[in-house]
């Protein structure tokens, strides 16, 4: 199969790439899992995370140890980040040393500042508004159950947050409807949903919406992440009598497709955003999903790396 080349190029935001080369990149991440292609690049990935992580961090290094490449752990405590190095000197340096550099932080801001002094490509591994490696491995995952992703129903309960951005930009491009329930207040970036709604064109649509009920209906995929994201701790009390209508449980489950599953990025906060009983019901496909992250994001670096 041909491998999409996305060689040199960042991902800063899932809109970086086009429908063609999402669609690409899943049928790359699928035949990597299922042990059809084998590339290889012996090339330095450098992971600068100013967050927590478990998925992210490993996944990234498994996917690149499997493609004969090395990872180095930039985490913000053990380099001068954590001493207030300026961005645009910490760029500029890691960009004599490293093939890929792979962030994590707050401020999209942050990260583009990355991408713009460091002419290695740039991968968002987390910001407060995209996580679109995470939805490459759930766009996988949807496409591993249905066989397809053009038409399906995703409906993202919960927070606005950077999951609702990145899943609303993830599925406009793939031709999927995605309706986001989520409080007064919380909706996900306005102009994030008029970028959606521009990719999804007249091919799928896009709904926003406070009736978690209502966008449930018959959706094929029921999605949800946690009601306070790394950084929000302080509100994590505050806001659970406001989502608490967004939980995800069998009660809202009933509304969805009878076929449907259950996505969550994790980690969860069981007992909040989804029940025990969803999660480890014979709905939710979340294991099959965290292990994706190590095929989509193999498949991601092999494109960006140029692998053979
Ligand atoms: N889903 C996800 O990104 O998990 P981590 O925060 O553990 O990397
Ligand atoms: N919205 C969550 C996602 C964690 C993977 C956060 O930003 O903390």
């Amino acid at each position: 199969m041909s491998v999409v080349s996305l060689k040199g190029r960042d991902l800063l935001s899932l809109a970086d790439l086009s429908a063609a080369e999402l669609q690409e990149l899943l049928n790359l991440a699928a035949a990597m899992k299922l042990g059809k292609v084998n590339l290889q690049c012996q090339k330095v990935l450098g992971l600068l995370f100013q967050k927590a992580s478990t998925r992210t961090r490993v996944s990234f290094s498994v996917a690149m140890y499997q493609l004969g490449g090395q990872v180095l752990d930039l985490n913000a405590s053990v380099t001068q980040v954590g001493r207030g190095e300026p961005t645009i000197d910490t760029a500029r340096v890691l960009d004599r040393y490293l093939d890929v550099l792979a962030v994590r932080t707050f401020e999209q801001q942050e990260l583009e500042t990355f991408a713009s002094y460091a002419k290695i490509p740039v991968i968002n591994a987390l910001t407060d508004l995209e996580h679109p490696c995470q939805v490459l491995a759930d766009l996988q995952t949807v496409q591993e159950r249905f066989g397809q992703l053009a038409g399906l129903t995703l409906v993202y309960v919960g927070d606005g947050n950077n999951m609702a951005n990145s899943l609303l930009l993830g599925c406009a491009l793939a031709g999927m409807n995605i309706r986001v329930a989520a409080p007064a207040g919380y909706k996900p970036d306005a102009a994030i949903v008029k970028q959606a709604e521009a990719l999804a064109g007249d091919r799928s649509q896009v709904l926003i919406t406070e009736d978690a009920i209502a966008a449930t209906q018959n959706a094929q995929v029921v999605y949800t992440d946690v009601w306070a994201s790394m950084g929000q701790e302080n509100q994590a009390e505050s806001r659970v009598p406001i989502f608490q209508p967004y939980q995800v449980n069998d009660e809202l489950m009933s509304h969805a497709d009878r076929e449907a599953i259950v996505l969550h990025c994790l980690p969860a906060h069981r007992g909040e955003e989804i029940t025990d009983a969803v999660m480890e019901g014979s709905q939710s496909l979340i294991w099959d999903q965290a292990e994706n992250r190590l095929h989509a994001q193999k498949a991601l670096l092999a494109s960006i790396l140029g692998a053979s």
